[in-house]
């Protein structure tokens, strides 16, 4: 743990990341499929002489324009900004491997920007055929935007057995075409391109919703049913590329959805399943709601169907990320890396030199501490007449491990909540569920989901202290140490 811990009260930084990304992700594949929208409607226009049509595609595009350029790409950065914060180890890890891949991205991603500004900017002030042009260069370099960052997505769930050999050895860049390239890019591919077709589509029901039926009963209707179809490819093709896509996760984690499937309503895994559910019931619903109330009846389609089915699109695509995420758990770079940034070679040493040996987080007068509580023997830092700097620093000890290793995925008392999953034991159960996490047995429940715990027989001690302690007592939380012991010592 060489870099600090950002310590997201209550819910966590996962969900920090999650809340950020799902709008991201929404609007990130409208930028994409939106930009073929928008070249393919006007290519159709230009050919019929629709005028109206064109005036409708104009306020389309600058929708467009002001909703990917700007939330698109400040939500962008906000992923890296949180994903850097929450966890470094994993961040550094990817630009280490990745640093070109990115370059390569961000190059697509001016062109898009740019071609996205003339293109909204130069509506009837250049010829025709040139402002599709652009519009095309848009088009093709947002999807190639994708094509660049779907490797290094995947990358995180299926490394792929050629990087694992080399992970953690320096030569992992030699690897970057097996690294990006990887078992599950070409199913992911086509599920995000497929994803962003009918993002399109739900995006200009949004827009084309507003349009007034009664004035412009035509115009609605024809735009109203075009873009309902930019959500067929998806209905018809999806759940075939996702089967794909899964067909390719390896079983060590595919196997976490069948067992859901098998065990629903109880076991953990259940909430893979769970969200694979709601994905596809939502999807469902889309289907219902734009065929009878957009394709079926377009002139009284309104704002607040569209908005309602933009919705569903957020909690479809806001449980698919989710189920994904779940598939990589315990790690953040699937056989290589866990969740809390510990690299799987790592256990073995953290284990046998301690987890905390080197950590720039514990002051030498801590050590000494610790030192002088070890050779005192178990329960003396915390026995009722134990000298105050004793409990105090047993409890940072126990702290520094637990921000360390477990909250990455828990909170003290709210998400995941520690508190609660450990409610009602004592020291002695506390600590055996430690064990188990410690000991990581091939057959420990554990394992399908959570890290190794690491580190030596009295950091662990210490962990099971300051748990047994949040248990017990009211929440010790972001409370400095002087606070904390106040705190606990009161009555
Ligand atoms: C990779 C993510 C992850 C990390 C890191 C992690 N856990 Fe968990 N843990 C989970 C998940 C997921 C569950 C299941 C929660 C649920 O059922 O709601 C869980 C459940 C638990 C439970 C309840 C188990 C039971 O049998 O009911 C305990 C206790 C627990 N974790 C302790 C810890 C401790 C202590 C650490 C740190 C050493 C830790 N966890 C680190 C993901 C993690």
């Amino acid at each position: 743990m060489n870099y600090p811990f950002w310590d997201v009260p209550h819910i966590g930084s996962g969900w920090v990341i999650g809340m950020i990304a799902i709008f991201h992700i929404l609007v990130s594949h409208f930028a994409i499929g939106g930009g073929f929208y928008l070249v393919m409607a006007e290519h159709k226009v230009l050919k019929s002489g629709r005028a109206d049509w064109l005036a409708a595609l104009k306020g389309h595009s600058k929708f467009f324009l002001v909703l990917t350029g700007v939330y698109g790409a400040v939500t962008g950065v906000a992923i890296w900004f949180s994903i850097g914060l929450a966890n470094p180890e994993g961040t550094s890890t990817l630009i280490h491997n990745f640093v070109f891949g990115w370059a390569i991205e961000w190059t697509f991603f001016i062109i898009e920007i740019t071609a996205a500004s003339v293109y909204y900017y130069t509506w009837g002030r250049i010829p025709d055929r040139l402002h599709l042009t652009i519009g095309w260069i848009y088009a093709i370099s947002a999807w190639l935007s994708l094509v660049i960052i779907n490797g290094i997505l995947t990358f995180m769930l299926t490394p792929g057995s050629s990087w694992l050999s080399v992970a953690g050895t320096g030569n992992e860049a030699s690897m970057f075409w097996y690294a990006f390239f990887n078992p599950t890019y070409w199913p992911s591919l086509f599920v995000r391109t497929l994803i962003c077709i009918s993002l399109a589509g739900v995006w200009a029901l949004l827009t084309a919703s507003r349009l007034d039926g009664y004035e412009q009963p035509e115009l609605k209707t024809d735009i109203i049913r075009w873009s309902c179809k930019w959500l067929l490819p998806s209905f018809i093709l999806l759940p075939f590329c996702i089967m794909w896509y899964l067909y390719m996760v390896p079983e060590a984690r595919s196997h976490l959805l069948s067992l859901g499937i098998g065990t629903i309503g109880q076991g953990i895994f259940t909430q893979v399943t769970r969200a694979v559910l709601v994905a596809v019931m939502a999807s469902a619903t889309i289907a219902v709601v734009v065929y009878f109330l957009a394709y079926r009846s377009p002139r009284s389609f309104g704002f607040g169907h569209a908005f309602g089915v933009l919705l569903l699109a957020l909690v479809a695509t806001a449980s698919t990320e989710h189920a994904r995420e779940m598939l990589r758990k315990p790690y953040v770079i699937a056989d290589h890396m866990f969740s809390n940034g510990i690299r799987k070679t790592e256990v073995e040493q953290f284990n046998r030199d301690g987890y905390l040996t080197h950590s720039p987080w514990a002051t030498d007068a801590d050590r000494e501490t610790w030192a002088k509580i070890d050779r005192a023997g178990t329960g003396v830092a915390l026995a009722a007449d134990a000298a105050p700097e004793m409990y105090a620093a047993q409890l940072k000890r126990g702290e520094l491990m637990l921000r360390g290793q477990c909250l990455a995925c828990h909170t003290r008392d709210a998400y995941r909540p520690l508190k609660k999953l450990l409610a009602g034991r004592d020291r002695e159960s506390v600590g055996s569920i430690l064990t188990m996490l410690h000991e990581y047995k091939d057959d420990s429940p554990y394992k399908a989901y959570m890290p190794p715990l690491v580190g030596s027989a009295a950091e662990i001690g210490a962990l099971g202290d300051y748990l047994t302690e949040l248990v017990k007592k009211k929440e010790p939380d972001s409370a400095s140490t002087a606070d904390k012991v106040a705190l606990i010592s009161q009555p």
